[in-house]
């Protein structure tokens, strides 16, 4: 299996880079075949040459590759982030890549949150005009078309129901936002007369915000459109101990096609200082690795991530003195030292 890795910008550049070692480890010690590919799209190749997401470059993965692991965009020099739209959206809106999964895993255990990824505020339907110039009128239109709603709505249900999720809950602003809130609500309700295991509940996004911070035990699954999705992928990131902590898993259930990227951004802030933490990066391989069925690697790799990041060579964010590449290096040598004591790992 091929993979086209994406670093981007910032701290894309080092947490993607750290992470792949662990990857490779994995592959040879449970005969997985993945290869990679780094693909160089971000700000730098959009200053030099004013490409962003190249031509052709989505019919080539679907072609050539079977997932997209990347990094973040984003760069104090492009303040409109016109290229991270390019490539970032056009990659999530050129694969359809309309279901985003991001866990929010906490100590009680872990909420399912699936994010609609590719309408909704982001259709890119809008415009501005402009007089002598200053923008005079903005428009960005919530576009949902019924067709979308309904394949997430019905593939989360699926997924949920299969894993023992028991209760899920829309979130929603059908109050102040009807036409696509009540749609949503319309083929929430319909969708889940056929998961007669699962009950559902739906919750206003400013309420539900209030309450997942105040107590986010009794959350199972959560579905979300775009922009709520996004909001709350942040809020469950703070729950989880901060941006470095948070995963996320973009895949198109038609194709099987899927894109592993970190919640967080390019992190200007810490950039270049070897300090960021890659935990993120690397549960989204392990999210990746999941996708391709490869479980036993998965949970390998999150046992590894677990007891590094308890110890002295976890960043700084998580109360350790290493770096970016010292806790990523520590992985990768527990992922050796376990497979070499495991029988039969060389396996498929
Ligand atoms: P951010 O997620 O980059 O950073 C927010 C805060 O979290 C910062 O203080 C940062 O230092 C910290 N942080 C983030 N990741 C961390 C990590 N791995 N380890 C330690 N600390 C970490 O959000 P922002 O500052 O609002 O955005 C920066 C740029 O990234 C912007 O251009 C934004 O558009 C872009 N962005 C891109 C993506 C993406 O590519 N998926 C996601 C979010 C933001
Ligand atoms: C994310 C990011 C992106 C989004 C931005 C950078 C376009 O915030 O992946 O969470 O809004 O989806
Ligand atoms: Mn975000």
């Amino acid at each position: 299996m091929r993979i086209a890795v994406v670093p981007g910008d910032g701290i894309g550049q080092e947490v993607i880079p750290a992470t792949l070692p662990a990857l490779t480890a994995l592959s040879e010690a449970f005969g997985l075949g993945i290869s990679h590919d780094v693909f160089d799209w971000g700000a730098d190749q959009w200053l030099a040459t004013g490409v962003g997401l190249p031509t052709g470059a989505i019919d080539r993965l679907a072609r050539e590759y079977g997932a997209v692991f990347l990094g973040a965009l984003g760069d104090p020099r492009i303040p409109d982030m016109a290229h991270g739209r390019d490539i970032l959206l056009g990659l999530r809106r050129g694969l359809d890549l309309y279901v985003n999964y991001r866990p929010i895993v906490l100590r009680h255990g872990v909420i399912d949150l699936y994010r609609e990824n590719t309408q909704g505020l982001y259709a890119g339907v809008g415009g501005s005009i402009t007089r002598s110039g200053t923008v005079t009128v903005a428009i960005d239109e919530c576009v949902y078309t019924r067709k979308t709603v309904e394949d997430f709505v019905r593939f989360c249900l699926g997924r949920l129901g299969r894993t023992g999720r028991r209760k899920v809950t829309l979130v929603h602003k059908s109050n102040a936002v009807p036409n696509t809130g009540s749609l949503w609500q319309d083929v929430f309700r319909r969708e889940l007369e056929a998961f007669p295991e699962l009950v559902g509940s739906e919750e206003y996004v400013d309420s539900f915000c209030y309450n997942l911070v105040r107590d986010p035990t009794p959350y199972e699954g959560v579905l979300a459109p775009n922009l709520f999705g996004d909001i709350i992928s942040d809020i469950g990131a703070a729950l989880m101990g901060g941006l470095g902590m948070a995963s996320s898993a973009s895949i198109c259930p038609e194709t099987n096609f899927a894109l592993f990227e970190p919640v967080h951004g390019s992190a200007p802030d810490i950039a270049g200082k070897g300090t960021a933490n890659p935990y993120a990066a690397a549960m989204s391989l392990a999210l990746m690795l999941d996708h391709f069925g490869h479980g036993a690697a998965a949970g390998l790799l999150r046992v590894c991530l677990t007891e590094v990041a308890g110890s002295d060579a976890a960043t700084p964010d998580l109360g350790g003195k290493g770096s970016t590449q010292q806790f990523m290096a520590e992985v990768t040598d527990l992922l050796k030292r376990k497979t070499s004591v495991l029988p039969d790992t060389a396996t498929p």
